[in-house]
């Protein structure tokens, strides 16, 4: 079955002919309740859909689509773990890192939950014997600095997190992160360190990604000639995250010094995980554990909320409806918190590893657009850089502005006028301003085309009470699904990355030939191949 030959995408799309003229200003001045009305909570997080392109007809048609496209029967049997990553014929359980200990979850014969909260708890332990100063490195001090190497779902989860839950940190402590095989990376990140008091938690859950190894062996003889060239040391520097114990004994790590996850868990869904380490260590196991109620909570939303009022179902929706039928390429994501910089970056490979697909799970060629470039940098900054487009430019972007009630650090009124520009930009979009109302502010006739407002710009307002732990993990956990709904309907598969692996084998192909060992090839194209002669030049090779 193909979802853009039913009668529910047909029905759609001789719906959106009618609406798409349709302005925002319209549909409220038709339903005076419209602003409460199209609003729903997930767990604290209070989410206004309202300023949508939509009408209860919209919102109807579009869950009868995912009804159709089975996504109820999806949802359980992501829950069930089943092998929904057909691709890699593999379960998909990020949910089941956060159940509480007492769910009973067999999956192919391995008690999950159990394994989980096994793990957990050497993480707590861990996690506290570092806090405390009870870990000491080699020489005997206590670890003063905690530098993650990794990369993709292992960096970005818990470098978005920590960056995100900095007020709740072990201040003492300095949590580094090293992901790129620039060098620059790792030097800058350690250039400060005394390796006397640093530990490096090598995350990778294959443990045979180039960048990650790489770095770790960098860290590696970086310590060691800080601290007199004994191996020894290692043991006292060096913990694994990964699924894979022979790579990591291999490199040279105890697997007692291992936390272990599985290959259920995808790597950019691996933030719960093991992978959470360094997070944990930062800001303590309590905090951790709240960060891991949060996500349970939505987790169960979307588990057993119905489609109607289940949010990351409906956001997913909106997704597909903007993406599918008003041809919106990209999605902003706006955090009006500093805390949530890096928010946007994890949001990419979420979104973009895993919707960016044009085949189905079934192997034929999607015949409707797929996933859309995620993008986004807090307000209000992002107002005086890009904003421009957003408001008077020629692509529909449908953005989300995520705000809190209390600030971290209050000041004054700060807090107060940040939350008054995410609200004025999210109305603005939506309402804009005519050619009437501009002249009659008196701006000069010559000016008038310039400053009209057009509006019928859609977005989301995701409002949450506080930024905490709890609240972080609902709203990434608001995400993951967002992603799953539109996968689901779009019949591809998220958990899956074909698309990353050609690149990786051409560098490695192509690295003799940039360092000098190897001649240029001539089976190369011939820009490459330039490229590459033009590089040795460079370097004087
Ligand atoms: O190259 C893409 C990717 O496989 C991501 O999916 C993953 O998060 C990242 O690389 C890192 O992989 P690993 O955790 O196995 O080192």
């Amino acid at each position: 079955m193909d979802i853009t030959e039913t009668a529910e995408w047909r029905a759609l799309a001789e719906h959106h002919r009618a609406l798409a003229p349709a302005h925002l200003r319209d549909l409220f001045a038709g339903d005076p309740r419209r602003g409460e009305r199209l609003t729903a909570k997930a767990g604290d997080l209070y989410i206004d859909y309202s300023k949508h392109r939509v009408t209860d007809e919209t919102l109807r048609l579009l869950i009868a689509l995912a009804e159709r496209a089975g996504l109820r029967d999806r949802i359980a049997a992501m829950f069930r773990g089943e092998h929904i990553n057909t691709t890699e014929d593999r379960a998909v359980l990020h949910v089941a890192l956060r159940m509480p200990a007492d769910e009973d979850l067999v999956v192919d014969g391995q008690p999950v939950v159990r394994d989980v909260h096994e793990v957990l708890g050497r993480m707590r332990e861990f996690a506290d014997r570092v806090r405390s100063g009870e870990w000491r490195g080699h020489t005997g001090r206590p670890i003063r600095a905690v530098v993650n190497i990794g990369i993709g779902g292992s960096d970005l989860g818990p470098a978005m997190a920590y960056t995100a839950l900095q007020a709740y940190a072990a201040r003492e402590l300095t949590l580094r992160f090293v992901s790129n095989i620039d060098p620059t990376d790792f030097a800058e990140a350690t250039r400060d360190l005394d390796p006397a008091e640093t530990l490096f938690v090598v995350s990778s859950k294959t443990f045979t990604t180039l960048e990650t190894l790489t770095n770790a062996t960098v860290a590696r003889d970086w310590l060691l000639r800080g601290l007199g060239a004994d191996e020894a040391a290692v043991a006292k520097h060096f913990v694994a995250v990964s699924t894979n114990t022979e790579a990591v004994q291999s490199f040279g790590i105890d697997p007692q010094n291992m936390f272990e996850f599985w290959d259920w868990v995808g790597g950019r869904y691996s933030l719960t995980s093991a992978i959470g380490l360094s997070l944990m260590v930062a800001i303590g196991p309590e905090a951790y554990d709240e960060m891991l109620a949060g996500f349970s909570a939505v987790d169960e939303h979307f588990r057993t909320v119905p489609l109607e009022a289940n949010v990351p179902v409906l956001l997913g929706l909106l997704n597909v409806w903007y993406r599918g039928f008003f041809d919106a390429q990209t999605h902003a994501v706006l955090p009006y918190s500093q805390y949530l910089s890096r928010l946007p970056a994890y949001l990419q490979q979420l979104t973009m590893e895993s919707n960016g697909k044009s085949v189905r799970a079934d192997g034929q060629p999607v015949a409707t657009a797929t996933g859309e470039v995620y993008w986004g940098e807090p307000g209000t900054n992002g107002q005086h850089a890009f904003h421009q487009l957003l408001h008077q430019g020629t692509s529909l972007v449908p953005a989300d502005f995520i705000g809190f009630g209390e600030p971290n650090h209050p000041v004054g009124d700060m807090h107060d006028l940040l939350m008054a520009n995410m609200l004025a930009q999210s109305a603005v979009l939506a309402f804009g301003r005519t050619a009437e109302e501009v002249a009659a502010d008196g701006t000069p006739t010559p000016l008038v085309p310039h400053t009209i407002m057009p509006g019928n710009r859609p977005s989301t307002v995701i409002l949450a009470p506080r930024l905490t732990p709890a609240t972080l993990g609902q709203l990434v956990a608001l995400y993951e699904h967002v992603v799953f709904t539109q996968g689901v309907v779009w019949q591809i598969n998220s958990f899956d990355q074909w698309g990353v692996e050609l690149g990786k084998v051409m560098a490695r192909e192509l690295a003799p030939a940039l360092s000098g060992a190897e001649p240029v090839s001539l089976d190369q194209d011939t820009s490459t191949a330039a490229l590459v002669a033009h590089y040795r030049r460079l370097r004087g090779r």
